[in-house]
């Protein structure tokens, strides 16, 4: 039986149609196991977030297969999927992750409530404390700052105990006293609980918390390497992915690590952006993860259940080719 809690192959995710079709995620296989944490790093536009999208059941990559938890995802109807996603994946997104109309501890309660459970208050209230919002359990998601919010979504993934949480950049908007206590929150979710998390970040000193770092570019994964890792160590690393000059992860590797660390890099794959990424839409092929992106994507209950809030998800970069009609509209969907 396998230990891998989340494993992509060959996955490819593409935005945007005809000329201005665009790869996100160019053939990425990696596989996550039980009871570890990766931090997924690269330069800004490198396919991370459209990674986790794909990996949580957000998105539906054009090629490839997505299992989590043993459960292959292209298999599942729309309801089975939503239904996936509130068992047994945790978000710590700082986009769509909270219901705007409930409160921070109905919002905790939510994915067990929805499971036909109900959590006692004082575990809500413990979960809450845990992330330091105690004293803002009453507060809905517009009254608190995104990270606080995002403190919220962990509390969230405390208490339900997802196999795996994905969290993109969950500490982006933190302090460095929040992030810290941030990342040994997930960390105790990995070492306590065997959860796994598999985390986004741009932040050496949280990567450094991970047991393992996986680099992209390109949409492709060009290292993964396997931690303890120190945060001079990614930096070196991530400076050398964005400045560009790939080649060296792959000649000769040096960079501050020691020989060996270095796990898995994919024969081919290489950073390089073969010449440009966008190209034009081969007969037959799917459509892109953003046209196929599901309704509700964050909603925890299948059919019109928890409008939740999915806060604007626009990307200053992204062009907005989704079919009309396909995507709902962000603010408090009707899930
Ligand atoms: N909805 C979309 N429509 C069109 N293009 C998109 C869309 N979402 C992402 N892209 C493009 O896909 C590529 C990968 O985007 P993604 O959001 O995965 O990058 P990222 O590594 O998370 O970047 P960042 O660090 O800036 O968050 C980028 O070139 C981006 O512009
Ligand atoms: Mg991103």
């Amino acid at each position: 039986m396998t230990t891998q809690t989340v494993v992509l192959e060959n996955v490819r995710a593409t935005y945007g149609e005809g000329a201005r079709r665009l790869v996100a995620l160019d053939d990425v296989s990696v596989g996550f196991e039980r009871g570890t944490f990766a931090a997924v790093m690269g330069p800004s536009g490198s396919g991370k977030s459209t990674l986790l999208h794909c990996a949580a059941g957000l998105d539906r990559p054009a090629v490839g297969s997505v299992t989590v938890d043993g459960v292959a995802l292209d298999e599942l109807t729309e309801d089975d999927l939503t239904r996936l996603r509130r068992d047994r994946i945790g978000f710590v997104f700082q986009a769509f992750n909270l219901v705007s109309s409930l409160t921070a501890e109905q919002n905790v309660a939510l994915p067990m409530r929805l499971a036909g459970r109900r959590p006692p208050v004082s575990d809500v209230v413990a979960a809450l404390e845990a992330v330091g919002l105690g004293e803002r359990r009453r507060h809905r998601p517009s009254e608190l700052s995104g990270g606080e919010q995002q403190r919220v979504a962990v509390a969230r993934a405390l208490i339900s105990r997802p196999a795996v949480v994905f969290a993109d950049e969950p500490t982006g908007a933190l302090d460095s006293v929040t992030s810290r206590h941030i990342l040994d929150l997930l960390r105790a979710l990995v070492d306590e609980h065997q959860q796994t998390v598999v985390m986004v970040t741009h932040d050496p000193v949280a990567a450094a918390r991970a047991d393992r770092v996986v680099f992209l570019a390109d949409g492709r994964i060009v290292e993964d390497l396997q931690g303890p890792l120190t945060a001079e160590e990614i930096a070196a690393r991530t400076a050398i992915l964005e400045s560009g000059q790939t080649e060296s992860l792959e000649s000769g590797r040096t960079a501050s690590l020691e020989s060996g660390r270095s796990a898995s890099l994919e024969p081919g794959h290489t950073a390089g952006s073969e010449s440009g990424r966008t190209e034009s839409l081969e007969p037959g092929r799917k459509a892109s993860p953003g046209s196929e992106r599901m309704a509700g994507a964050a909603c925890l209950e299948p059919g019109p259940a928890a409008g939740i809030s999915r806060p604007t998800h626009r990307r200053a970069t992204g062009t907005t080719d989704r079919p009309s009609g396909r995507r709902p509209q962000i603010e408090d969907d009707p899930c």
